[in-house]
């Protein structure tokens, strides 16, 4: 009789304690996920560009604006996979708004034909996402030559921010977000060495995007006070996203990583709660913040020293060919020496790059002219 009471005492204390591991487990799981952008306003017909959005942080972004009546241009480096997610974005909202465009942030050329496409299709712009994003990548170049992650985190969308600026202004109150991360809190702005061409750490220039992102949206916030368009940035938290495709790999992500980042890590719906509340929230009216979960947190000094944020807007734009302000496309001009022949180049420089080359071109032509004017005396 004793025997079996204490049995069963000892069951009710192993359910007991199974039922609390499970409980904490699921409080754990609970805000580890973070709270969710809770307000119910639409945005019809308001018009939205979100970069990267095929999949992850992006998608779950475009598929709640789209729930909430906007006109989405998603805006994708694989045209496949965008169409896939657009469709999919469609059957679940029943919102046929949804457009595919290509843009690789890659590639300079490619930032601006799509602003261009876009801006020859659309007059207004009421919220753009800066959501693409490379992370810990081996050492590659974009097609400028740029490292890859500098490159595509933080100059691909500085230039696509400022071909679009003039837009968003005419469409203000409107809304830029910027997603960053907080492993800015590792990342210095290498002044010598940008481009991290004597000594690549894949973290550091990882790091060093997102610290620049910061910077920018500080940088931007100060250009565009009284504007009306508001910039804020913010860090999605540790999500299961494919940015982890360049760390782990096989097995142990099969058997160890994959199944532990299931639990410990942010559904790509929860990681894209901060993006939401930055674009929608209409009592959101501060720029130049950085966001988490559903809170404006501080920065350290690095992240607002806007001695290194003008630093970085003025280099930024000298390396993506916005130095001169009246020339925003690449100036298709004259090659000088060739008139006759009307020998048309494309010379993807700024009007003071291009003032020098074509003052030497004249000088050159003037010399050989001289040349010939010389030959021609001596015979
Ligand atoms: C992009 O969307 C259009 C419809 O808007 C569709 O006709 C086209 O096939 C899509 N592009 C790709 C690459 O699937
Ligand atoms: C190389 O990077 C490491 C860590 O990112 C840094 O401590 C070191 O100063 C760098 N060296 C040079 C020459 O920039
Ligand atoms: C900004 O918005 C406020 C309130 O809507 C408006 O009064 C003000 O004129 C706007 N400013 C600009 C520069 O558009």
């Amino acid at each position: 009789m004793e025997e079996e009471t204490n049995l069963t005492s000892k069951f009710i204390t192993a359910i007991t304690v199974i039922l609390c591991v499970a409980l904490l487990l699921f409080l754990i799981r609970k805000i580890i996920q973070g709270p969710f952008y809770k307000k119910a306003n639409r945005i019809d017909g308001k018009v939205v560009i979100i970069t990267g959005c095929n999949t992850g942080i992006g998608k779950q972004t475009a598929l709640e604006l789209a729930k909430r009546g906007g006109k989405i241009y998603m805006a994708c480096r694989d045209p496949i996979k965008c169409e896939d997610a657009r469709l999919e974005i469609i059957e679940k909202t029943k919102n046929e708004n949804i457009f595919n465009r290509t843009l690789d942030l890659n590639s300079l050329k490619s930032v601006r034909t799509f602003a261009n496409n876009f801006l020859n299709e659309e007059s207004k712009l009421d919220i753009l996402i800066n959501n693409a994003g490379v992370m810990a990548t081996p050492k590659t170049l974009t097609k400028d030559g740029f490292e890859l992650q500098f490159g595509v985190n933080h100059l691909g969308h500085f230039l696509l921010t400022n071909l679009l600026l003039d837009t968003l202004k005419k469409s203000a109150p409107s809304r830029i977000v910027i997603v960053s991360s907080a492993i800015y809190l590792f990342g210095s702005i290498n002044k010598a060495d940008l481009n991290s061409e004597k000594n690549y750490s894949k973290v550091g220039a990882y790091a060093q995007s997102k610290l620049a992102n910061l910077l920018f949206t500080k940088e931007l916030a100060k250009r565009l006070e009284g504007t009306n368009i508001t910039v804020n940035c913010c860090h999605p938290g540790i999500v299961r996203t494919e940015l982890g495709r360049h760390i782990v790999a096989g097995n142990f992500k099969k058997y160890v990583t994959d199944p532990l980042s299931s639990y410990f890590f942010k559904t790509a719906e929860a990681g894209a709660q901060p993006s939401i509340k930055l674009a929608l929230d209409e009592d959101l009216k501060q720029s130049g913040g950085y966001y988490f979960d559903q809170f404006r947190m501080p920065v350290l000094s690095k992240a607002k020293d806007m001695e290194m944020a003008k630093w970085l807007w003025e280099r930024s734009e000298e390396l993506v060919g916005l130095k001169s302000k009246s020339v925003k496309e690449s100036v298709t001009a004259m090659d000088v020496s060739d008139v006759d022949g009307m020998t048309v180049v494309e010379l993807e420089v700024t009007k003071e790059e291009m003032l020098p080359k074509i003052v030497e071109k004249i000088e050159d032509v003037e010399k050989s002219s001289d040349m010939e004017k010389k030959d021609e005396e001596k015979k």
